[in-house]
């Protein structure tokens, strides 16, 4: 059983209205949130928080809240459907020209929502999903035999980025010469809320790539998933050039920079638990191991530490506190994944907890569409990787973890290891 983590003691030093001031994107706050959460939890568990370009922010600590808000029809994700005239928008807008994006799942509610969703689960099954199994370990075998020669990686860049890209890639149907591309487009496209001007060049391209695979595969459809999204029926409804597109960049994205960061995190936190890294090792043969600790480590690291952005369509009480209609609301996963009441001993990392009704992807109407697909390969690919370096060390063991700041997802920039 692993030791228990020391939670950062600057955030018990803080006042509520303090702890609202805080730069929750930050690449400080990054390494080390869940004393901020804890504090949140337990003082303010509905409060208006710092947030992107100066606006505020409603975030929802406490598990039962979390849960409840991720199912709630009054909490939007469409702003413009939430927001009327007269209400004050807060928030990041989008550029015009990504507009078409805009059609995507993670943009829309209730029937807009529903019909979408129907039609994309036809064509990302489960079954497409476990015929990647057998190219998923052939991909980490091949990136931990080049490691191996080197002796030493970047766990992120060198491993845990490339193998949920061009899994990702070739299930969408990417020609895998042009696999190499994606990398850069989808950092372009992640980084287009922070810095327009210097992504959009990239973005549009990668647009137009998209696009043009959309018509080479409607005229000539292969066994991959833009054929079965241009192919997917209900009744006479079908899918949109824009939606489909909408759907691809949506897949790249949540299934690229999500799952990269439960890897990395998630081995962090093994390098940090080395008897918990031991007890992974030894049962990396038997499923039920692997899978139980494949949750623990979503609980743990919560890759998608707070959910999308949703905005109140009406006055919304939690927790006796009343969020005002128009506002941005974040479902703090992150928090919910540690709250006591929900878990015992949160902060400490246990493998082999059971059961444990952790919200890492999510709850409700947008459940995680991918997360039969990172389960795979992270029950693949962290396992294999401790199996091949049983002496597996970060190269510098005394400098501090590598983190990215950034909103929504929380995740490690690099992470040199030792083989
Ligand atoms: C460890 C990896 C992952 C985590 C922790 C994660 C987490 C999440 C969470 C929390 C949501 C809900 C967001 C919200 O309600 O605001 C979500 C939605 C979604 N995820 Fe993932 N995800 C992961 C991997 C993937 C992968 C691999 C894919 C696809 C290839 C994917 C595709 C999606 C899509 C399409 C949605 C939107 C579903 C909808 O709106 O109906 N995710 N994910």
């Amino acid at each position: 059983m692993g030791t228990p983590r020391v939670q950062a003691p600057v955030w018990d030093s803080l006042s509520v209205g303090e702890l609202a001031s805080v730069d929750i994107t930050s690449r400080d706050f990054a390494a080390e949130p869940f004393g901020f959460w804890a504090r949140l939890r337990d003082d303010a568990p509905v409060q208006p928080v710092r947030w992107a370009r100066g606006s505020t922010a409603w975030v929802i600590t406490r598990h039962p809240d979390v849960e409840a808000a991720l199912r709630d029809p009054r909490l939007r994700k469409n702003r413009q459907d939430a927001l009327r005239p007269g209400v004050a928008a807060a928030g990041r807008g989008v550029p015009k020209v990504l507009a078409p994006l805009e059609r995507g799942l993670l943009s829309l509610d209730g029937p807009d929502h529903d019909r979408l969703r129907r039609l994309v689960r036809q064509a990302f099954t489960p079954h497409r999903i476990e015929l990647m199994r057998e190219q998923a370990e052939q991909l980490t075998e091949s990136l931990l035999d080049t490691a191996q020669r080197r002796g030493v990686m970047d766990l992120i860049g060198d491993f845990a980025a490339p193998l949920p890209l061009i899994l990702i890639a070739r299930i969408i149907g990417v020609p895998e010469e042009h696999v190499p591309r994606f990398r850069a487009w989808t950092r372009a496209l992640l980084a287009v809320g922070e810095r327009p001007l210097r992504s959009i060049g990239s973005v549009l391209w990668f647009m137009h790539y998209l696009r043009r695979l959309i018509v080479a595969r409607s005229r000539d459809p292969r066994d991959d998933l833009v054929s079965g999204l241009v192919a997917a029926r209900d009744g006479d409804d079908g899918l949109t050039t824009d939606e489909i597109l909408a759907m691809l960049v949506l897949l790249l994205t949540a299934g690229h920079e999500t799952t990269v960061n439960l890897m990395g995190a998630g081995t962090l936190a093994l390098l940090e638990h080395p008897d918990q890294a031991d007890l992974l090792r030894s049962g990396s043969d038997d499923p039920e191991v692997v899978r139980t600790a494949v949750e623990e480590l979503l609980r743990f690291t919560s890759p998608v530490q707070t959910a999308t952005e949703r905005w109140s369509a009406t006055d919304v009480e939690v927790a006796g506190v009343t969020i005002p209609r128009g506002s941005l609301v974040l479902a703090a996963i992150a928090s919910a994944n540690r709250d006591p009441a929900a878990f015992t001993d949160p902060d400490r990392l246990d493998l082999t907890r059971s059961p444990n009704p952790h919200l890492a992807f999510g709850k409700g109407a947008h459940y995680c569409l991918g997360a039969p697909l990172a389960r795979l390969e992270a029950q693949i690919a962290v396992p294999a990787l401790l199996r091949r370096a049983p002496a597996l060390r970060r190269v510098d063991p005394t400098a501090p973890p590598a983190w990215r700041g950034g909103a929504i997802v929380r995740g490690l920039e690099s992470l040199p290891v030792l083989l």
